[in-house]
This record gives structure tokens, sequence and C-alpha cells, in this order.
């Protein structure tokens, strides 16, 4: 198993693993690279669903008129 983190998203976890959710129940595990929520807005916690993507702060964008 190993466990990649993305920056500002969720962390992948590649292999077999065995995951239990917060009720102590086991969560179904259905492929072999899942991704874990981090930030805690998605709605299929534990799993991340993109939602991440949407809180990230943009980049600013250069104004021209300061050239
Ligand atoms: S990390 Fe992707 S929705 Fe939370």
């Amino acid at each position: 198993m190993s466990v990649t983190e993305c920056p500002g998203g969720p962390l992948l976890v590649r292999g077999a693993v065995r995951l239990v959710g917060e009720d102590g129940q086991p969560v179904p595990v259905r492929r072999r690279t899942i991704a874990l929520c981090r930030c805690g807005a998605s709605q299929l916690l534990p799993m991340c669903d993109g939602t991440h993507r949407a809180l990230r702060p943009r980049p600013e964008v250069e104004d021209k008129d300061d050239e």
C-alpha cells in the first residue's frame, strides 16, 4: 500500500486497504486506488468528490493597467 498527498486535495491510497468509518463500520472499497478527503467538504466522506477544487484560492490575475 502507498499513500500519496495531493497538494490541496485528497490522500491517494493505492493497494489493498481496509477502511473503517468513524462509526466503526467497514467502508466498502471497490477500487485499487481511493481518494480520501482531507478538506471535509466532500458529500461522499470519507471519499473525495472533487469539492476541494472549488475551495482552493484562485491565483491572482495580474492587472495589466499596472504596467
Ligand atoms: S479533498 Fe477532495 S473533496 Fe475534500
